[in-house]
């Protein structure tokens, strides 16, 4: 019958225990020095060592060697080994948790050693006794024969009285680092017989999250039912995670702004099955080991992927700005956080992407930046669009945005020094007025000045209702008419929020133009993203607001 591989595999001696070298030490010296406690306390993430360890002391207490102790060989700690030492008592107290079950322990508690020098009781899942359990262990733990030790185990130490704390010795397993985690299963491997490359078990110790038991059962579920070989294709397939590929492509298009391409893309891996919250957090290791590779001489250290990987890495990273980087962080850390709680993760990773293809992270410094529309699929359209030529200018004049915003609008009135045929760069060198053509045009109109009346909607906006910020750059203020005020969206996401939202809107426009106007709605871009729809339905659920397509 096939064995789990971390069944099959157990430290047999202390020098296979990984990662725990603080709890080996003091364990091998009191063996030696026969000044062992009476009872112990394993705590610790599952999957680090409790109960290896727990054997391993079980073993040294009753081995047979003069030597180090365990030997792992002599007669007990074989028997130990095999689950057929009569003086080794091993309690799953998931599964017996009641009064009884301690009672019949503190029964067999009183006869001596049959065996070996010692009686041990191991004693798992500690924190599952009822409280009548604990009470009755209680009385053993305080006086114990002189023959017995104890050795509890847990996950969860702050589910125990304080009385149990008090009368053992506590050990705390720590997460396995990962460095230490790769060299233990490649030896683990060699020993098996499995043919294993660095890179899988950079990418097993990697997802392993410092626990033993995971790392080898990945492991295991990438060689069961093959041959003896794992590569890191086949962790990543069976992980599900991404390669560094789709990561790289995917960082490279939210540098270039393409968000219709990033979000295609990002359809194509997620339909493959992958899971979203994971994608987040793989993305946001690609950003960090980005830094990493940007400004270390030797990331290897840090960074867990191969020298060829680490190359590609570096290309990559050469192209980006330490801004870019750390806003992809920010952007991705702060959707991931969100994801946990939201059910549908997927919309927030999709914003996330959507608001860094806008090229900056907060929503304060993107006054005037553009939402990155994709590119009009009929050329046409785009030479027919006056507002078009401008906006790209606008994009690449970032900075004076909020030094826009604090200017009286009668100055900028004085300032309509940009041509029709404004070019990104005579735009940068008029940071003082970046505005495009058109909305120079508008501010004429009834002497308002839309832009400022926008961000001034929003800032407002913002205090009393953070979500529909998102609004702001993704539509803009068109005109101001006696009695009406003109918005144009995006797309019909952003549309149909502004309607949502309609009232709130007219009333903050109403407070910054001074008579209540009513707002019209249109929508910039004919050239919809089909996946708007998707899109609005999921952002219903986040962002509390029915959306609706029409
Ligand atoms: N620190 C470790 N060193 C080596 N192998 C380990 C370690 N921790 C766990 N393992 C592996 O995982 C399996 C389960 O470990 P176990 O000791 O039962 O973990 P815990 O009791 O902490 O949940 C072991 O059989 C072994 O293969
Ligand atoms: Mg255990
Ligand atoms: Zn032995």
């Amino acid at each position: 019958m096939y064995k789990a591989l971390y069944r099959q595999y157990r430290p047999e001696v202390f020098e296979e225990v990984l990662g725990q070298d603080h709890i080996v030490r003091i364990l091998k010296n009191q063996i030696a020095t026969d000044s062992t406690s009476h009872a112990y306390l394993f705590c610790g993430t599952r999957g680090t060592g409790k109960t290896t360890t727990a054997r391993l002391l079980a073993k040294g207490l009753n081995c047979l060697s003069d030597g180090e102790r365990p030997c792992g060989v002599c007669a007990n700690c074989q028997a130990i080994k095999d689950g057929n030492f009569l003086d080794v008592i091993e309690i799953d107290a998931a599964s017996n948790n009641g009064v009884d079950n301690v009672r019949e322990l503190r029964e067999s508690v009183k006869y001596p050693p049959s065996a070996g020098r010692r009686k041990v009781y191991i004693i798992d899942e500690v924190h599952m006794l009822s409280t009548e359990a604990f009470n009755a262990l209680l009385k053993t733990l305080e006086e114990p024969p002189e023959y017995v030790t104890f050795i509890l185990a847990t996950t969860e130490v702050h589910k125990l009285p304080a009385t149990v704390l008090s009368r053992c010795m506590r050990l705390d397993f720590k997460r396995v680092p990962e460095s230490v985690l790769i060299k233990g299963m490649a030896d683990i491997c060699a020993k098996i017989g499995i043919d294993v490359t660095e890179d899988a078990l950079r990418i097993i110790a990697a997802n392993a999250d410092g626990s033993v038991r995971d790392g080898l059962s990945i492991l295991d579920q990438c060689i069961s039912g093959r041959d003896m070989k794992v590569d890191a294709e086949e962790v990543l397939e069976f992980l599900g995670a991404s390669g560094y590929e789709d990561f790289i492509e995917l960082t490279d298009m939210v540098r270039k702004k393409r968000t219709e391409e990033a979000i295609a893309f990002l359809n194509g891996i997620l339909s493959d099955g992958k899971d979203v919250r994971q994608f987040m957090r793989d993305w946001i290791s690609h950003y960090r080991n980005l830094m990493m590779v940007k400004f270390m001489r030797n990331p290897e250290t840090v960074v867990s992927m191969s020298a060829e990987n680490i190359e590609r890495m570096r290309r990559q990273a050469a192209v980006l700005e330490l801004e870019d980087i750390n806003r992809g962080i920010m952007e991705l850390s702060t959707m991931a956080n969100e994801a946990r709680w939201s059910t549908q993760p997927r919309i927030l990773l999709e914003l996330a992407i959507v608001r860094l293809c806008m090229g900056a992270g907060q929503i304060r410094e993107l006054t005037e930046v553009e939402f990155t529309e994709p590119e009009p699929v009929p050329a046409p359209a785009k030479k027919a669009s006056p507002a078009k030529a401008p906006e790209a200018a606008v994009k690449k004049a970032e900075e004076p945005a909020l030094v826009k915003v604090e200017e009286p609008a009668p100055v900028k009135a004085e300032e309509p020094v940009i041509e029709t045929q404004v070019k990104p760069e005579a735009a940068e060198s008029a940071p003082v007025e970046p505005a495009p053509v058109e909305s120079a045009l508008a501010e004429m109109q009834n002497g308002f000045d839309c832009e400022d009346i926008w961000n001034k909607v929003f800032e407002d906006g913002e205090n009393e209702k953070g979500s529909i910020n998102i609004i702001r750059n993704s539509a803009r203020l068109k005109s101001i008419e006696d009695r009406t005020f003109t918005v144009e969206a995006n797309n019909t996401f952003f549309k149909d929020l502004a309607e949502k939202n309609r009232q709130f809107i007219e009333h903050l426009v109403e407070k910054h133009t001074g008579a209540h106007r009513r707002m019209n709605i249109k929508l910039a871009n004919s050239n919809e993203e089909r996946s708007a729809e998707e899109i609005a339905a999921e952002a219903s659920d986040i962002l509390g607001i029915k959306v609706e397509v029409k």
